[in-house]
Order: C-alpha cells, then structure tokens, then sequence
C-alpha cells in the first residue's frame, strides 16, 4: 500500500455513522467503569459520583440502541432482510444486563456506608462484563454493519440517517451524547461534528450542543474550537478562580473532615461549582478553599451563601479573592479546568 497517496488523488472518506457516537460511549463506559472501581463506596458523596457515572453511561447505551433500532437497522433490513437481526438481538440483550446493573446500583444506593464496598463489588463485575460486551459489539457494528450500510446508501442516504437520530434526540438528548463525545474525540473531528451542528440544527439544538462543548472540553480546547467555527469571543467559557481565607480555631485534618462532610456534600452539589479545595492552615490558625466556578455568577452566588453558612458557624472576617484563570499557561501546566476532572 502506498502511503504517499497524492491529495488530489486520495478519495475522501464516506460518512460513518458510528466513529464518532462509538466513541463517547467507550469513554463514558471505561469512566464509569473506573470510577466505580476506585471509588471509596463508603464515602456519600463519592459513592453518589461513582453510582451517577454508572447511571449516565447506562443511559446513553440505551438510548443509543434505540436510535440504531429505530432507525438503522429497518433502513437496513428494507435492502437486505435479516442483516441488522443479530445485533438487534444483541440490544435486547443489553437491554437484560442493564436492567441488572442498575438494580446492582439501587443496592448499592440502599446500603448502610459499612455495606455500599461488598455491594458496590457486585456492580462492578456485572458492570465490566458489560462494557467488554458493549466493545466487541460496537467493533461489530463498525465492521460488520457499516460497511453493508455504505455498499447499500450513497453519503447523502447516509446523511438523512444521521440527521433523523440526531433530531429524535432532542437538544437535551444530544447534548447528553456530546459531553462524552467531544472530550473523545480528535481536534478534527470536534471541528466537523460541531461545524455540521453550527450550519443545520435549530438554534436551541446548537446552543445546547455548544454548552456541551464548554462543559465537558478544556477552555483552550474550547477556545480551539471558537475560532475554527468562527464564533464570537463571547461564547467562550469564563471559568472563575474564587478564594477564600479565613481566621480558623480548628478542628484540623481527618478531624475537620468528619465534622465537615455533610457540608462537602452540600458544597459538592452547588450549581456551577466545578471544584474545591479544602484548605488549612494550623499554624497559622487560618483555613478556606480555592474553588473553580462555571461563571461569575455561579461564584457570586456562591460566595453569598457560603458567606451565611460561615456566619451561621460564627465565622467573620472572609477574606475573598476572584481571578479569571489563563488557560493556554494553565493548560500547559496541567491545572484541572475541565467540568469533568475528578
Ligand atoms: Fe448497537
């Protein structure tokens, strides 16, 4: 094979109608999956995480079956009966061992702490099966059944198909696919997806999938992706670095921890609030946090009600700090300013 095929030459590739969904779905399954591996079960809130990881990825195989169901596999059977059958029956299939794991994760919800390890055990390995199924089905699918669908339909068929599962999703549907999708996948690829859904989707549909885009890649990511499509500086996301520093009498370290968790947990679920760090200083009797918030107004409304709270403990003299953060400089340094780091 000659690896030198000049461009004008080299034909250009067909449409795909599963790279790209294929994979999202193998990053959400191997997060979920990893996520509730190391897991500390035990733990409330990290549980809620792992268990909600697993409830995301769970609900996007199904949802994405459907669409193959509904819409790829009778396109399919019109032109060559029977030739979609076994991985329909391959979805029903699933469809049984989802129905397992999410009653795995009901179990694991409805244990004591001291029983959600032994019980989230069990999730686990139903869960892992499940996405070694899913691999192999979804390597079937991409070299069994899409090179049927590219010998029976011309780009433009292919297309039409495409654009009918995108438009049963819905924006909130779809924009539930990109956030795994786009984190997924090459700069590239990024590009096109978000290019196709820029010129054709209504607006609603776009602007749920351009938050996707902001929620789930990196600012400079994002702001890669600005500039390819051409959009204003505006849409840009603007994280904020919000942080706060306290005169503090203690407790300290795993004891603050134990008093303080239902607190965390209440932190944790703050709109906009991407993450935080604890922060404490015995010696110097001060403690606080750093956050990362979604937007200006996220931390505001942040700090007015953390403000309360410290009141409420007899806690005064907060001493507040707002930066917007450099992403190119922090990219390069490894900070965590995507809605998904851990
Ligand atoms: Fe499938």
């Amino acid at each position: 094979m000659n690896a030198h095929v000049p461009l004008e030459t080299a034909a250009a590739p067909r449409v795909d109608l599963y790279g790209l969904v294929h994979k999202g779905l193998r990053r959400a399954l191997a997060d979920a999956m990893a996520s509730v591996g190391a897991a500390d079960l035990a733990d409330a809130a990290a549980a809620a995480r792992a268990l909600a990881a697993v409830r995301t990825a769970a609900s996007l195989c199904r949802a994405h079956a459907t669409a193959e169901t509904t819409h790829i596999h009778p396109a399919l059977d019109a032109v060559r009966p029977g030739a979609a059958r076994a991985f329909d029956e391959e979805h029903r299939a699933h469809d049984v061992a989802l129905d397992a794991i999410e009653g795995a994760v009901a179990r694991v919800e409805q244990a004591t702490a001291a029983m959600r390890p032994a019980a989230g055990q069990g999730l686990y390995a139903a869960f892992a099966r499940f996405v070694g199924e899913s691999l192999l089905h979804m390597a079937a699918e991409e070299s069994v059944l899409m090179p049927q669908l590219a010998a029976a339909f011309d780009d433009g068929e292919l297309r039409a198909l495409q654009g009918r599962i995108v438009g049963s999703l819905g924006a909130d549907g779809l924009a539930a696919f990109l956030v795994h999708i786009l984190p997924a996948t090459a700069p590239e690829e990024r590009v096109a997806l978000l290019r196709g859904l820029h010129l054709n989707a209504p607006g609603p549909v776009w602007a749920a999938s351009w938050n996707a885009a902001r929620r789930s890649l990196s600012p400079a990511a994002c702001a890669a992706l600005a500039t390819a499509l051409g959009l204003p500086e505006a849409d840009l996301p603007e994280r904020v670095v919000l942080i706060m520093d306290f005169p503090f009498d203690g407790p300290w370290g795993a004891a603050l921890a134990d008093a303080m968790r239902p607190i965390a947990a209440e932190i944790a679920a703050a709109e906009g609030l991407v993450w935080k760090i604890w922060t404490e200083d015995p010696a110097g009797r001060r403690a606080g946090g750093i956050y990362l918030f979604e937007s200006d107004v996220a931390a505001e409304r942040y700090r007015a009600a953390h403000f309360a709270r410290l009141a409420a403990f007899g806690i005064t003299g907060v001493a507040v700090r707002r930066y917007r953060p450099n992403a190119a400089l922090s990219a390069q340094t490894a900070a965590p300013l995507r809605a998904d780091c851990p």
